[in-house]
Parts: C-alpha cells; sequence; structure tokens
C-alpha cells in the first residue's frame, strides 16, 4: 500500500493506494450514503457497500447528463430522508461525474459533510478524486456551478481499472500525460518505455499503481501550494484550454482526454512558435500521445475563430483574457497570459488548415 498525505487550505487528509486491508481503508464513523451511477452499480456497489456499510446507496443514471442539479437535489433529499446528520459522510463511487456531482452534494447538504473518493476509472484517480473540485453542468456549460471541498479520504483500488473500457483508460492516460509534462520528468520517462504495456491484458496493475502513485503526488504538491487555484494551481489545466474548447466545438464527441491531448499538442506547438521550449519536446510528446492512441489532430469542420470564442469564454479565463499553461521542459510549464488574441487566432488558422 502507499499513502500520501495531504495538508491544504481546507483539507487535511489521506490518499491511500491499493490499501492492503481495505476493510479499514474504507471504514468512517458515522452515517453513510453511498452514491454510483447505473454502470458502476452493477459492477462494485456490492464490494462498496460490504466494505462501507452504508445507511443506502443511491445509484443514478450513468452519464455526463445526470451531472445536473436535479440529481444533486435527489441526493441531498435520500440524505435527509435518512436523517443523515452532520456526522455523516456521503461516500462518491465512480468517475469524475460521480466524484463532482458526490462531493458538490456534501459541500451543501446540512451546510457541508464529509465526503470520501473512491475512484473507479484512471482519469478520476490520477486527477479528479483529489483536490476538492467539485461541480454539476447548467445549460449554459460544464462544471460552471461548484464548490472546493475536499474529501476526508480517497483510496485508489488500482484494480477496479480491470473493468474499464479501452476508450475511458485512454482519456486517463491524457490526464496521466498531462501531469508528467507539468511536473514528473520520470513519470514521462516510465510512459515512454511502457506505453505498448498500458493496454495489456490482464492490466499491469503494479505499473497502473507507480503511475497513480506519481500523479497523486504531483496533484497534492500543487493542491497543497494552491487549494484555491489563484496561482500554480493552474497549471493542471495544460492542455485544457484548447482542450475543452474542442471538446465543445466537437459536440462533445471528443471525451474529455482526448481533448486535452489534442489540447497539449496544440499548447505544446504555440509554446515552440513562441520560443517557450524546444521543438524536440512537441515531438516528443507527440509520439507519446500517439503510442498511447490518443488522438492529436483537431477534428475536421471545427472553426478556428469559434475555437478563440470558446477559449476565451472558459470559466478559467480572466476578463476574456486566455491563460495558456505552456510547456517549457517535459517536467515544467509557465502560466502565459499575455499572449495577444492575434497570435493565437493566427496560430489557430494555420493548424486547423
Ligand atoms: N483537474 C484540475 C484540478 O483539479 O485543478
Amino acid at each position: 500500500m502507499e499513502k500520501l498525505h495531504i495538508s491544504c487550505d481546507g483539507g487535511d487528509y489521506d490518499i491511500l493506494i491499493a490499501p492492503e486491508h481495505p476493510e479499514e481503508a474504507l471504514a468512517l464513523p458515522g452515517g453513510k450514503l453511498l452514491v454510483c451511477d447505473s454502470n458502476v452499480a452493477k459492477l462494485h456497489r456490492a464490494w462498496a457497500e460490504k466494505l462501507t456499510a452504508p445507511a443506502d446507496t443511491f445509484v443514478f443514471p450513468a452519464g455526463e447528463k445526470a451531472k445536473n442539479a436535479d440529481t444533486l437535489l435527489a441526493i441531498c433529499r435520500r440524505a435527509a430522508q435518512l436523517k443523515l446528520d452532520r456526522g455523516a459522510t456521503f461516500v462518491a463511487l465512480g468517475g469524475g461525474v460521480t466524484g463532482d456531482l458526490t462531493g458538490f452534494a456534501a459541500a451543501i447538504y446540512l451546510r457541508g459533510v464529509e465526503v470520501m473518493q473512491i475512484p473507479t476509472t484512471l482519469l478520476a484517480m490520477v486527477d479528479s478524486s483529489v483536490g476538492g473540485k467539485t461541480a454539476i453542468d447548467i445549460p449554459e456549460g460544464k462544471n460552471l456551478v461548484g464548490a472546493f471541498h475536499q474529501p476526508c479520504r480517497v483510496v485508489i483500488e488500482p484494480r477496479l481499472l480491470a473493468t474499464l473500457p479501452k476508450r475511458e483508460l485512454g482519456n486517463g492516460l491524457a490526464e496521466v500525460v498531462k501531469t508528467a509534462v507539468l511536473g514528473d520528468a520520470q513519470l514521462f520517462e516510465l510512459l515512454e518505455s511502457n506505453a505498448r504495456r498500458l493496454f495489456d491484458a490482464p492490466l499491469p496493475e503494479d505499473l497502473y499503481a507507480e503511475i497513480i502513485l506519481r500523479c497523486c503526488r504531483v496533484k497534492s504538491a500543487v493542491v497543497a501550494a494552491d487549494a484555491h487555484e489563484h496561482g500554480c494551481r493552474a497549471f493542471l489545466n495544460y492542455g485544457h484550454t484548447f482542450g475543452h474548447a474542442l471538446e465543445l466545438l466537437s459536440g462533445f464527441r471528443l471525451a474529455h482526454g482526448e481533448g486535452v491531448a489534442i489540447g497539449m499538442v496544440l499548447a505544446a506547438k504555440l509554446a515552440v512558435r513562441l520560443g517557450v521550449c524546444e521543438a524536440e519536446l512537441a515531438a516528443r510528446q507527440l509520439e507519446l500521445l500517439r503510442a498511447l492512441g490518443l488522438p492529436t489532430l483537431v477534428p475536421a469542420g471545427i472553426d478556428p475563430r469559434a475555437c478563440l470564442d470558446a477559449m476565451r469564454g472558459d470559466k478559467k479565463a480572466r476578463n476574456g483574457r486566455v491563460v495558456l499553461i505552456l510547456p517549457e521542459a517535459i517536467g515544467k510549464v509557465r502560466a502565459v497570459g499575455d499572449v495577444p488574441p492575434e497570435i493565437i487566432a493566427d496560430f489557430l488558422r494555420e493548424v486547423f488548415a
């Protein structure tokens, strides 16, 4: 088992990876409400119920569509019907949608109860379950309403990845590459040397445990330094400004990690153009993303002007100014907020051609 401790504004908690005694790792005092989607319920509900002994399990329909105010309130209402009090813990069993939704419900139920995260997707294990970002979607955009609410514990079982569809694994691997580029050069090399093994059946669990540990280390350090994203937490958005825009403009045909993969390719190309990094970095990153089977080209039919508009409308933009996270070297990025929009527009016109 690996244990990381994270101490940040709003939280002080352990991340337990591959715990030897899951029954102890998952035991918490007080009433519990387990939350999962209909897919995860089929696969892991019985296991989680046995180990967490919840008062009840709230199951919602799988998919991003359910990440809305109705589901959020339904979770809170179920907790109220069960008469869960301030000593209660909501247990999020699932991927990013479940973690965000349950975390937000925990942030507002009785003005705040604990949430334990048990991620079941690679993306959630390496990124979204750690750091306390919670949210729902509204018709105007994804994740536009939410709160920072740190979990009381994160328990990661890499063996749960065995049931994950290949595309979902790829999605998570895009966030792993992101983490490597922004803060862990050795992780990047580990991925380069093992890219072929990452989709083996059975999955190489020890390798995944090492990858997850390294990602959680980087993420914990960033969140400990800047829990509320006033500074370096923005580094975690590497590839996301382009990526979110492409996800949106593809009508969400691109999955999140796929948008991020293309977004990282674009960010690195722009960084080379601006003299922020060497061309070799962009080439190495491109090769790794390809080896992982991730898309690296902007899908046909996306208008570069619409992309710039979407980037300016991103919730991370400040006063309409696009802040780009650009790589300097493998393991090091920087935030650049002063790239003139005309330069970005010219760049997009060129790469979208
Ligand atoms: N996923 C980016 C963050 O947690 O800040």
